[in-house]
């Protein structure tokens, strides 16, 4: 059967060209990592953001271990993301990138991913920025 019959050309365009696959430097201090699960159906995302000095992401990278819609949906967020500021990409919804690949009711779950990854990057971000910084020999 044809793939562009169950998926939408924005989706399938995602799907063969993903934008910002790779991996950034999890210790990187300006470098925040959100790793999450879909408990749906075990699809994991791994999403990683950069941010400047004025808290603006100016660097995105993803990988996504999953269906068609969840690579579909990270491959988006993380165009979306680029140049927001923290608290702007904080509030992105899932509907939001559901709405711009035309995603079906059953593949909802699959942009509820991206939002979470963002969140939980931003999060991982804010924690680490949050831990003083303890020298080489710290015990602790
Ligand atoms: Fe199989 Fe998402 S459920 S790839
Ligand atoms: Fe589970 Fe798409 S089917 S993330």
């Amino acid at each position: 059967i044809s793939l562009s019959r169950a998926y939408h050309a924005k989706v399938l365009d995602h799907y063969n060209n993903p934008r910002n696959v790779g991996s950034l430097d999890k210790n990187d201090i300006n470098v925040g990592t959100g790793l999450v699960g879909a408990p749906a159906c075990g699809d994991v995302m791994k999403l990683q953001i950069k941010v400047d000095d004025n808290g603006v992401i100016q660097d995105v990278k993803f990988k996504t271990f999953g269906c068609g819609s969840a690579i579909a949906s990270s491959s988006y967020v993380t165009e979306l993301v680029r140049g927001m500021s923290l608290d702007e990409a904080g509030k992105i919804k899932n509907t939001v990138i559901a709405k711009e690949l035309s995603l079906p009711p059953v593949k909802l779950h699959c942009s509820m991913l991206a939002e979470d990854a963002i969140k939980s990057a931003i999060k991982d971000y804010r924690a680490k920025r949050q831990t003083p910084t303890l020298g080489p020999n710290a015990v602790n």
